[in-house]
């Protein structure tokens, strides 16, 4: 176990991005309440998520993580949690195909409902009122009354993360996800789109390729992982009373777990290493993420993986890089030196979201050629380090919202006022996020093409 920790040792620590509750006994209350509920994930789902990025950290997997920036809780239903995982099912075929490796799913769901904010308050026609910090905390209505936090929202983001936790395993294990039903995800797209065509025409392909295994015998009433897949949810673990509430002893191997998420992530805005949120993550035992931006320098990195992961286990960690993209040359490089020079396991994942937002038409939004351009060099710079480009982290819905311009079937900027629903940052749409794994598969392929050749170059 982590030495001097335990799951209320953030407490003492300088924190950022704190909500300012009015009532704190309410807030206790609350902390307490939910102390008691049962977890949302258990300890061995955790570990096989560990192992399987452990396996991504040595080069033998692909990360693809994403979803809603900000879960919100009038958009709770069946209808989006299915076209969410249907969609990203989607780009998890298209990854699995271009690259050949394992492609290891993790949904930003089931408990994304907290937000760091850039200002403590937000002025809107002279009138100034506190940041709206996702609907765990405040309501986004711009009034007094729904900005005032209320730990009661804590309550109903846990009954909302159980239900699509619920609906998310049912997906995944109950025969949704089912291989056979790669034509059937087809439904609900928007029909002739230059992605739809290309999904076609690699649904046929895999429909072939099965046709194939069930003639020789191999079919998915024999083989779960043709009917079943491992999906796991992870989210930012800011709200930190909450986390604690939900940080549990793991009675097989004594060790301490989040159980609010399989996987949870530092932001870049609380990542300071002697920091709350740092403190928090390093004693429980779930892969963490760290946000990574152009403020981290190696040696601040280094020392945070120390902190985070001393024992140096592959899949405890993974780095999501996020720079922007004309940064990631600069900035980049010297991080994947550092660590490489001093031999950490981590996993390298690409955020090409959070370093693009400007502002069109009044609305935040991030233009699909410099979400692309950021996972390309991304891609450029960990071929010329000779270090695997692990994973993506993106902002998606299976929805088709106009929130990020560009793609094949283009979001103009006089678009973005049609279907702009996000409550916080903008998100690919299912056919933005489909082209992103289509292109991305060719950079995983090509990396592919290039790896026996690297090996011959070493052996020579
Ligand atoms: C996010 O992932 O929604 C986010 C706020 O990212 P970052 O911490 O990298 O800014
Ligand atoms: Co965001």
């Amino acid at each position: 176990m982590a030495k001097d920790w335990n799951p209320a040792s953030w407490r003492s620590m300088p924190i950022e991005q704190v909500p300012d509750y009015p009532d704190p006994m309410a807030l206790a209350d609350t902390e307490k309440k939910l102390a008691t509920y049962p977890p949302l994930v258990f300890a061995g789902e955790a570990r096989k998520l560990t192992r399987a990025l452990g396996e991504v950290a040595e080069g033998r997997g692909f990360l693809l993580q994403g979803g809603d920036c900000a879960e919100s809780f009038a958009e709770h239903g069946a209808d989006n949690i299915r076209d969410f995982f249907r969609a990203f099912l989607q780009m998890a075929v298209v990854l699995t195909f271009g690259a050949s490796q394992p492609v290891v799913k993790v949904g930003r769901i089931a408990g994304q409902f907290a937000k760091p904010r850039s200002s403590n308050n937000e002025t809107r026609d002279g009138k100034t009122l506190p940041s709206y910090r996702g609907d765990i905390i405040n309501g986004i209505e711009f009034d007094e009354a729904s900005r005032i936090p209320s730990p009661e929202r804590q309550i109903e983001a846990y009954r909302q993360s159980a239900a699509t936790l619920n609906l998310l395993r049912a997906f995944a294990q109950g025969g949704y996800a089912n291989l056979e039903n790669v034509h059937q995800w087809m439904l609900g797209f928007v029909g002739g789109s230059p992605e739809a065509e290309r999904y076609r025409a690699l649904a046929d392909r895999i429909s072939e390729t099965m046709n194939f295994m069930r003639a020789i015998g191999i079919n998915s009433e024999n083989h779960p992982s043709l009917r079943e897949t491992d999906f796991f949810t992870s989210h930012e673990a800011l709200l930190l009373g909450y986390e604690e509430a939900l940080t549990r002893v793991d009675s097989t191997s004594g060790d301490w777990y989040a159980t609010s998420g399989h996987m949870i992530w530092i932001g870049d805005r609380t990542r300071q290493e002697d920091n709350a949120h740092v403190e928090f993550c390093r004693g429980i035992k779930n892969p963490i993420g760290l946000k990574c931006g152009p403020s981290l320098e190696p040696d601040a990195l280094l020392r945070l993986i120390d902190r985070l992961n001393p024992e140096n286990k592959a899949g405890r960690l993974t780095l999501i890089t996020r720079f922007g993209h004309e940064k990631v040359d600069a900035h980049l490089p010297k991080l994947i030196r550092a660590v490489e020079r001093e031999g950490r396991k981590v996993v390298w994942s690409c955020d090409p979201m959070h370093g693009n937002t400007i502002t069109l038409n009044h609305y935040k939004t991030r233009p699909f050629d410099r979400i692309l351009s950021e996972v390309e060099s991304f891609f450029a710079v960990h071929r010329a380090e000779g270090t695997h480009a692990g994973g993506i982290h993106i902002e998606m819905t299976g929805k088709d919202v106009t929130e990020c311009t560009g793609g094949a079937r283009p979001v103009l900027a006089e678009d973005l006022s049609d279907r702009y629903h996000t409550h916080c940052d903008p998100r690919l749409n299912a056919n933005q996020a489909l082209e992103l794994a289509f292109l991305v598969a060719e950079l995983l392929k090509d990396d592919h093409a290039a790896a026996p050749s690297q090996q011959q170059a070493v052996i020579r």
